[in-house]
């Protein structure tokens, strides 16, 4: 069986939490691509949402993780690029729910909110649980629309 793909990355804030996480995949079936932060020098969090979610939405990697230090940036930025679905989650329920319920296909974690340990706890429960489709599928289509009725305004046709 193919491999799950990750695309990671976090800003100064998450920088401690992202090792952590790299640590964790360490012996676990997953192919991860670390796409910064290097360091604990400040940075924004905007560049590695947007590197993350656009993996993520261009198919490159089947997931993403974002961390900051709320998880808040990461969360917004990365929920503005086409077909995203960001996940903000601070307990396990979250992230259970956000498989589930939402499909969501980017975890947002937030490093100054929960402990490391409980962060690779939500972690796992994120990766462990699918989607459950049924009657969320017609919720899921019904962002697909309001994303692609966005779009249209963007580029409105010239007549
Ligand atoms: C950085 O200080 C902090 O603002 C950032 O990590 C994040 O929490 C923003 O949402």
């Amino acid at each position: 069986m193919e491999k799950i793909k990750i695309s990671l990355g976090s800003d100064h804030a998450g920088f401690d939490l992202k090792k952590e996480i790299l640590k964790y995949f360490r012996d676990k079936d997953y192919l991860v691509s670390d796409e910064g932060t290097y360091s604990l020098q400040r940075s924004d969090y905007a560049d590695y949402a947007k590197i993350v979610a656009e993996k993520v939405r261009d198919k490159v990697v089947d997931k993403g993780i974002l961390i900051c230090g709320t998880g808040i940036g990461m969360s917004i930025v990365a929920n503005k690029i086409h077909k995203i679905r960001a996940s903000l989650c601070v307990t396990e329920y979250m992230a259970e729910m956000s498989r589930l319920h939402n499909d969501a296909n980017i975890l947002c974690l937030g490093a100054r909110l929960v402990e490391n340990n409980q962060n690779i706890l939500i972690l796992q429960k994120w990766l462990e649980t699918e989607f459950e489709g049924d009657r969320h599928i017609k919720r899921l289509k019904k962002i697909t629309l309001l994303e692609q009725k966005i779009q249209k305004n963007f580029h409105p046709k010239k007549n």
